[in-house]
């Protein structure tokens, strides 16, 4: 199984799709050439490195990477009380599949990315999967301006610790 990865009180939380074969092999999300382009956007984010948690919607590696049918809901309970637990004040999903677990009246995956959402009353942003980025320029240009979008709403990830300090979030919710 592949939880997650990331601090134990996450700031901001991706949540992907589902483990590919190097997750599986590691037990960590996001450790494979998806993963080094998501590790690649976060670096350009002055953020602490503590601040940010990746997880899937799915926890096991699906049979030749196809989810099967159900899977995703098999998982939605265990998905819920991670996020609970985790507790993050700032959710972003990474393609489609996220963004249908956790908003499902979302536009499909192009029109949605680049914008805010919200979860339980938490407001999430919607990126591309950064997979999508190999398969056409086009999605990485999209991919690069969704990222210069939530870098300038959330220009601040202060932890828990920081006694004080102003979280801005995304435009409208300033008071997280
Ligand atoms: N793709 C995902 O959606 N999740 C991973 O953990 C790796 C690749």
């Amino acid at each position: 199984m592949v939880i997650y990865r990331g601090p134990p009180a996450p700031r901001l939380l991706f949540v992907g799709e589902a483990p590919g074969k190097e997750e599986d092999a590691r037990g960590l999300p996001f450790v494979g050439r998806s993963g080094g382009l998501l590790d690649t956007a976060i670096a350009k984010a002055s953020w602490p490195a503590e601040a940010v948690g990746v997880t899937n919607v799915v926890m096991c590696r699906p049979p030749r990477n196809r989810l099967p049918p159900g899977a995703v809901e098999a998982c939605h309970p265990w998905l819920e009380q991670k996020v609970r637990l985790l507790d993050p004040p700032v959710l972003a999903t990474l393609g489609g599949t996220a963004l249908r677990a956790l908003v499902p009246d979302a536009p499909r995956p192009l029109e949605a990315a680049g914008r805010w959402y919200s979860w339980e009353g938490r407001p999430l942003f919607a990126l591309l999967h950064p997979a999508a980025t190999l398969r056409s320029r086009r999605f990485s240009q999209r991919w690069d301006q969704d990222w210069e979008t939530l870098r300038t709403d959330l220009p601040v990830l202060p932890l828990r610790s920081d006694e004080g300090a102003t979280f801005r979030g995304p435009p409208g919710r300033e008071t997280l």
